[in-house]
């Protein structure tokens, strides 16, 4: 038809795409189902592709997602901010910590629609140019970890519990940071990471 909007698919045709998206979700699952929605339908009327402004790092940033964008991939696929990780990208490991009004978020769980107006901080901002934070720096001396891919989580959710509670107990470390897994088993270092930046910011030492 020389005025369909979208040539090529016909509603049948995209229902019958739906539909059999629907049927084999079962055994394999939304991902291909939002796959087999867009390949159907196509375009961005479907996806609902948006340029939204996010607060990230104390800057505006615009990035264009979809309703289902989550705050994680919108930090590390559209502003390359990287350090948060994505690791099991179903809110269990906590490599994808970051701070959402000063609150410990797992960016993978949240949708990027639902961040706006509200303050993002990434590892990426809590150094002051080359003054690292009192924990990333408490990381290093400590030699708080081996490969470091669970170390951005471990310092978002450290950073996190000390704004909370700047003098934890070693109870209370183990539970502030219980959220964040660690394979190579830095957890000895890291508590003693989070109580040494305890003492620094309290000026104990
Ligand atoms: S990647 Fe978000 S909790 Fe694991
Ligand atoms: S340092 Fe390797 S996973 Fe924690």
């Amino acid at each position: 038809m020389a005025d369909d909007p979208n040539p090529g698919i016909s509603r049948r045709g995209f229902l019958k795409g739906v539909g059999g998206g629907l049927l084999g979700s079962a055994a394999l699952g939304e991902g291909l189902i939002g796959a087999q929605v867009a390949a159907a339908a196509g375009p961005e009327a479907i996806r609902g592709l948006q340029t939204i402004q996010l607060s990230i790092n104390g800057a505006a940033r615009p990035v264009l997602v979809e309703p289902r964008t989550t705050l994680l991939a919108a930090l590390r696929d559209q502003l390359q901010l990287t350090g948060a990780k994505e690791v099991c990208d179903r809110g269990q490991c906590g490599a994808c910590t970051v701070l959402v009004d000063g609150e410990a978020v797992l960016a993978c769980m949240i949708l990027a629609l639902d961040a706006r107006g509200h303050e993002i901080i990434t590892v990426e901002g809590l150094a002051q140019g080359e003054q690292l934070s009192p924990v990333q720096q408490a990381f290093v001396e400590h030699d708080a970890l081996m490969c470091g891919f669970c170390t951005p989580g471990l310092v978002m959710a450290s950073t996190a519990l000390l704004r909370h509670n700047p003098s934890p107990t070693a109870e209370e470390i183990r539970l502030g940071v219980s959220g964040n897994l660690c394979r190579c088993g830095t957890y000895p270092k890291v508590f003693a990471a989070v109580e040494d930046a305890a003492r620094r910011m309290t000026g104990g030492g």
